[in-house]
């Protein structure tokens, strides 16, 4: 009997014990199948008088196509069409089970504990069928929460953000499911520092509850100070990957970068976004935008969005709202009292060192053939630069060789390419170090060569600088 029929008899199965099953509810259902019986929400009041968000309405009907969107299968008649307990409709395409105790004895007897226990409607329901040794709990554990889906997210969206407001939102937060974060805490060279802080934060997460219970609240909020390129946005991204939470992402330079009058309102929303998206990320970038602007004689509505942004921050946990914060700066000499203390726990992100970059050097080229590579020379040569800069360079390398034909690199590439980078950053040094291009202006430390402790002083010009506009 091939995997296609038992993929196809699964979902029958799982389809027609959800639809019967009242106490059964979305997480009770694999992604894949969720994701096929989704129904997005109207935005308007139902008769409850709340807001309809959407959801999975049962009772849920197999057909050809549902069979396909959520399992592969191409056809999936004709994998079990020869079943004793199924039949057809050739009219509507629905495919049902006729006896559904034989349809449960043929598939109890060909799948695993492990396969079952993949699936929490068929984990509850085989609980104490003799063939199998599953448990509910357990697999609701291990699914995917409803919380991660893309479905959701963009059903929770639709409420909340009416579509004039939505270009304006939509420059101030991204937000994505799990599933379309693509790096991962192994692609990524930390320091044993981060790595604990990381392992605490993943142990408070498991134990908010006893957290909660013995009073301990003030845990979840975590400043990332680095300069740019050494894997602050990718450490959180990579959190929400590895944890399946959904990552909010708000840059704050948008809120203060340009007059939106609505700032204050979306800053709030945001929050309430990240509230009922929990347990999520929060990640706010570019943190120090916020101090700037509290300096300066800003426009009064962006003071008012960034008073917001901080009594919100002050009014969001983890504990008590699954909400997790991440603020992140490139210029913590910037951040004032007040914004420090919001957070409890600063994870420092410096530039690598020359072992670092050499495990860097090594993650990001895993997947290619490099003939006589030595990662210990490369970090030799590229002192004072990031992991975003080794991506740079290791790009160049590979476009270079294009250029020539070639996909085989060679040790010697990569050197030209360290040397080509070196030669360019000299050039738009500034721009490098903090994206902003007043900085280019300000005439501050261009000298590459004296790397270690260098960021400071560019952070100082920068500071200077805006003394002068
Ligand atoms: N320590 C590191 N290990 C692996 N890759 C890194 C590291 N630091 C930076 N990178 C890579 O450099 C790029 C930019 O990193 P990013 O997270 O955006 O930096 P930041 O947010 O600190 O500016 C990403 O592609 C990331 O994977
Ligand atoms: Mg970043």
């Amino acid at each position: 009997m091939s995997d296609a029929a038992l993929d196809v008899v699964e979902f029958l199965l799982t389809t027609s014990v959800y639809s019967d099953d009242r106490s059964l509810d979305e997480n009770d259902l694999q992604p894949s199948v969720r994701q096929v019986f989704w129904t997005s929400g109207t935005g308007d009041a139902d008769e409850q008088g709340g807001a309809r968000q959407g959801g999975i309405t049962r009772p849920l009907s197999a057909t050809n196509q549902t069979i396909r969107e959520a399992t592969g299968v191409e056809a999936p008649w004709n994998a079990v069409g020869d079943l004793m307990f199924t039949d057809r409709d050739e009219f509507s395409g629905t495919v049902s089970l006729t006896q559904r105790d034989m349809a449960e004895d043929w598939f109890a007897d060909r799948a695993s504990d492990e396969r079952v226990l993949e699936n929490p409607t068929l984990a509850k329901h085989f609980e104490d069928h003799e063939d199998l040794d599953v448990d509910h709990e357990e697999a609701r554990e291990r699914n995917r929460p409803i919380q991660a889906d893309r479905v959701w997210i963009d059903g929770l969206l639709e409420e909340y953000f009416d579509e004039e407001e939505d270009d304006d939102m939509l420059d101030l937060v991204e937000i994505r499911a799990p599933e379309e974060v693509d790096i991962t805490l192994d692609d990524l060279v930390l320091t044993e520092s981060q790595e604990d802080e990381i392992d605490k934060i993943a142990k408070a997460i498991e134990h908010r509850d006893y957290l909660a219970n013995i009073g301990l609240r003030e845990i979840g909020k975590l400043l990332f100070v680095g300069p740019p390129g050494t894997g602050k946005t990718s450490t959180a991204q990579a959190l929400a990957r590895d944890m399946d939470l959904p990552f909010v992402e708000v840059k704050l330079s948008m809120i203060t970068s340009q007059y939106l009058g609505e700032t204050a309102k979306n800053v709030d929303k945001t929050f309430e976004v990240a509230k009922r998206l929990s347990p999520c990320i929060l990640f706010i970038d570019e943190f120090d935008s916020v101090a700037k602007t509290r300096r300066s004689d800003e426009h009064a509505a962006l003071k008012r969005a960034v008073n917001t942004l901080l009594k919100s921050i002050d009014n969001i946990s983890l504990i008590q709202d699954d909400v997790l914060l991440i603020g992140a700066t490139n210029h913590p000499d910037q951040l004032d009292a007040a914004a420090w203390r919001r957070f409890d726990e600063i994870v420092n992100f410096p530039k690598p060192d020359s072992r670092m970059r050499s495990d860097i050097l090594q993650v990001i080229t895993s997947t290619m053939d490099i003939e006589e590579f030595d990662p210990g020379v490369i970090a030799e040569a590229t002192e004072g630069l990031t992991g975003s800069d080794l991506r740079m360079v290791l790009r160049e390398a590979v476009l270079e060789a294009l250029t020539e034909n070639r996909r085989e690199l060679t040790q010697g590439d990569l050197l030209n390419a360290v040397e080509e980078f070196e030669e360019r950053d000299n050039l738009k040094n500034m721009d490098m170090i903090d994206g902003d291009h007043d900085a280019l202006v300000a005439g501050g430390d261009i000298g590459g060569g004296d790397s270690s402790g260098g960021e400071d002083d560019h952070d100082h010009a920068h500071t200077h600088d805006h003394s002068h506009d």
